[in-house]
């Protein structure tokens, strides 16, 4: 079970097929459709509760935790200590796939979600370059208003909001607010100064998303930005996943710049896949050909390559990876050196799904609602994550 439903991320998927067909591993897929897994986390748990849970489902970092708590999750530790994963995985995503000293899912990549994508043609016509802080990202906008273009793409769905959201905190706030807002959901930063002016940001940018824009899916939103319909979108590297589909050619056709004031900071999200536990023999063996085959090195190297991610694996080369790519590699590697590596909030790496579900709604419902007040939404926050403890 998954939700990679778009263009590219079927196309990385296909890769897992021919690689787990070779394997002599049936392949029998059921796709939910949602960014994120908005719907599959449902479904997933509909599954589960009428015992027919799928062999093999996606899942954030926080969500394998989740599960394996609830000890639904296959013990993966031979096979892990059999292939070494503990030298051949990142290391800091090896606590993320273990519990109680056991190992419960495989990481495919590694995301990340604090980009801005920008359409070169569009920004050279409009005479605008990447914004680096928000009061930037303001300006050009209203130029690119100015031009007849929508300033950003988006899509009106929560995780989508969400993103904005993190990506607003980060570049207003800088790494300790965003880890004391968003990880410890302490009090006095939540209530702070600061988190007016994050608000009061993402109303601004109410004027700058199109009118179509509620429900609109990530992937459409990224056609904006191809056709040139919209200057830019703020959305992880799975947008660069469609950009090259479309054969759109990096520092040639679209840019990749860190989102607005976060330059050094990178944002990080895992897709990992975790297995239930059955008894039927030949579906664990199944389950055990997945789990290797995710972390092969070819496959680790061309599903990342479609996806806009970077692998999991520590040995895979770059070498083949575009510009963006690289620079998220490396970029990674740096602000793990200045402690500015962060977990996302929006895709379940920062905290577990209730207090996440709290963020997304208020922050959505006050994206929807341009009456309500920074205020307001602070006020929401403080009072839902009272009552998520
Ligand atoms: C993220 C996920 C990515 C991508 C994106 C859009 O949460 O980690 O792999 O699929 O959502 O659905």
């Amino acid at each position: 079970m998954h939700y990679w439903t778009s263009g590219s991320e079927a196309a990385g998927l296909d890769v897992l097929k021919q690689l787990l067909e070779k394997r002599g591993v049936t392949w029998s897929d059921s796709p939910v459709a949602g960014g994120t897994g908005m719907n599959m986390v449902q479904v997933l748990r509909a599954r589960i509760a009428s015992d027919t849970a799928p062999s093999a489902a996606q899942m954030h970092a926080q969500q394998v935790q989740a599960w394996a708590a609830e000890g639904v999750l296959t013990d993966l530790s031979d096979l892990a200590k059999k292939e070494d994963w503990a030298k051949i995985i990142a290391p800091e995503l090896v606590p993320l796939i273990s519990y109680n000293g056991k190992t419960v899912a495989v990481p495919v990549n590694v995301h990340r979600s604090n980009w801005l994508w920008y359409n070169k043609k569009v920004f050279d016509k409009a005479g605008v370059q990447p914004p680096t802080t928000w009061d930037e990202f303001n300006q050009v906008s209203e130029k690119l208003l100015a031009a007849g273009v929508t300033p950003l793409a988006l899509g009106g769905q929560p995780w989508q909001e969400a993103d904005l959201f993190e990506n607003v905190v980060l570049g207003l706030g800088g790494a300790d607010f965003y880890r004391k807002a968003l990880i410890e959901q302490d009090q006095e930063a939540i209530k702070s100064e600061t988190m007016v002016k994050v608000f009061d940001q993402l109303r601004v940018m109410n004027k700058f998303v199109d009118k179509n824009y509620p429900g609109r899916d990530w992937n459409l939103a990224t056609q904006m930005v191809i056709k040139g319909e919209a200057g830019m979108q703020i959305m992880g590297d799975w947008a660069k996943g469609e950009l090259s589909l479309a054969k759109m050619e990096p520092n040639v056709d679209y840019g990749c710049s860190p989102a607005p004031g976060t330059k050094g900071d990178y944002v990080w999200l895992t897709d990992n896949f975790g297995f239930f536990t059955t008894k039927d023999e030949n579906r664990v063996k199944g389950q055990m050909e997945m789990a290797s085959a995710i972390l092969d090195k070819d496959f680790q190297e061309a599903f990342n390559i479609k996806k806009g991610s970077i692998p999991s694996r520590v040995d895979v080369s770059m070498d083949k990876f575009d510009f963006c790519g690289k620079a998220a590699y490396a970029d990674r590697a740096e602000a793990q050196k200045t402690n500015t590596s962060l977990p996302s909030l929006t895709h379940n790496a920062a905290t577990g799904a209730t207090k996440t579900g709290v963020f997304l709604d208020v922050v959505s419902t006050f994206f929807e609602t341009p009456t309500m007040t920074s205020q307001q939404a602070i006020d929401q926050l403080v009072a839902g994550l009272k009552s998520a403890e």
